[in-house]
């Protein structure tokens, strides 16, 4: 479905959960986040009823998101009849890895091609003071099960963060000279600048481009649909390769084809806006399936032509990203 900015609309990032086992200091405060009741949460019915919706209207690809999605009780299965919907969408996952190594497998037998792994420091004492649990270890072992398990490409996401990481830009892109991993940089979105590293924390991806660019010179690649917004380099002889992702100064809201689902059943167009339709009305008032396409269709036309970030009118969203899945 075209949006009314002819977007065309293919791509959903459908939150499970609000719940996450790490408290990365970007996005979460350590305590003080009061869970959604298991009440307020979708069920795995609604959940695909809601996905068999967005694929009425043309979805194709499905991320499945969190919170960290793989803390919910039963979501392999729920994954394999999200791959087994009619015009079989491609069913991703982005996750923090911590659980990944043990269900890699099953979740590949379940039908999801692919995962996109946070990860934002390859050193345990940084891994347990930004995300204030332990944990490095596990997430090292779920990126080489994940790998082993054929999800391809396995995708690792690290943000750039003044004065916490930035030492270590290089390390990760060496990463991929072993692993045929595409290591991609994320430009730090400032959406809750409530948090401790709410703000001014964030590298340009320009910035990072030059430290890269110490390695030696880098292979542009061509884009690959699957690359979303990232544009892709490969370390001359590397077996992976480098993305970049210039999440707030790339401006790539004209090429926006996503739609987002939070886990509390609420359609948003954007990111950082905060327009949201709630369809528990539909989901849990009795309405039927043409109903509910009927709200995501709304959601669509209200899709928002641009963020406004570093513009005066910009207010923060009243979610933060755990809760909107990214
Ligand atoms: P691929 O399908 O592998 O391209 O995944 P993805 O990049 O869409 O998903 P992932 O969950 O790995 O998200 C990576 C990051 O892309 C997000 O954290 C954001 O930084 C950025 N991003 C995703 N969606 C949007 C968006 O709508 N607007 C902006 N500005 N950035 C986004
Ligand atoms: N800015 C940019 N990326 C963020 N993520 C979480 N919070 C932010 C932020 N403020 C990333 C996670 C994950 C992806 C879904 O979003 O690290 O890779
Ligand atoms: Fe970190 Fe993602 Fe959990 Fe937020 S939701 S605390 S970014 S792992």
């Amino acid at each position: 479905m075209l949006d009314p900015f002819g977007r065309s609309i293919e791509y959903l990032r459908l939150s499970i959960t609000d719940r996450c086992n790490l408290r990365c200091r970007y996005c979460m405060p350590e305590e003080g986040v009061p869970a959604l009741e298991h009440g307020d949460i979708l069920s795995y019915e609604e959940l695909l009823r809601v996905a068999r919706g967005c694929v009425a209207l043309g979805i194709r690809k499905i991320r499945v998101t969190g919170g960290e999605p793989l803390v919910r009780r039963g979501v392999v299965d729920f994954i394999a009849q999200l791959a087994a919907l009619p015009e079989a969408p491609e069913i991703v996952l982005t996750t923090n890895g911590l659980l990944l190594a043990g269900m890699a497998a099953s979740l590949k037998a379940a039908g999801l091609t692919r995962v996109n792994v946070s990860l934002d420091t390859l050193r345990p004492e940084r891994f347990r003071n930004l995300t204030r649990r332990d944990g490095l270890e596990q997430v090292l072992d779920g990126l080489a099960a994940a790998e082993a398990a054929g999800l391809d490409p396995v995708k690792v996401n690290a943000i750039p963060l003044k004065g916490i990481n930035d030492d270590e830009l290089l390390d990760f892109a060496r990463l991929t000279l072993a692993h045929p991993w595409e290591v991609r940089f994320i430009e730090f979105m400032p959406i809750s600048p409530d948090l401790e590293y709410g703000s001014a924390t964030g590298i340009p991806m320009a910035e990072v481009e030059r430290q890269l660019q110490t390695l030696g010179p880098l292979e542009p690649l061509p884009r690959r649909e699957s690359a979303g917004p990232a544009r892709l380099f490969r370390i001359p002889g590397a077996r992976g390769c480098l993305g970049l992702i210039p999440s707030v100064s790339g401006h790539f809201c004209p090429e926006c084809n996503r739609l987002r689902i939070t886990a509390d059943g609420r359609v948003r167009g954007c990111l950082f806006g905060n327009q949201e339709i709630d369809l528990k009305l539909v989901l849990r008032g009795g309405g039927d399936d043409a109903a509910l396409v009927e709200l995501l269709r709304a959601a669509i036309c209200a899709k928002p032509e641009k963020h406004a970030i570093g513009s005066p009118e910009f207010t923060a969203p009243n979610r933060r990203m755990q809760g909107i899945g990214g």
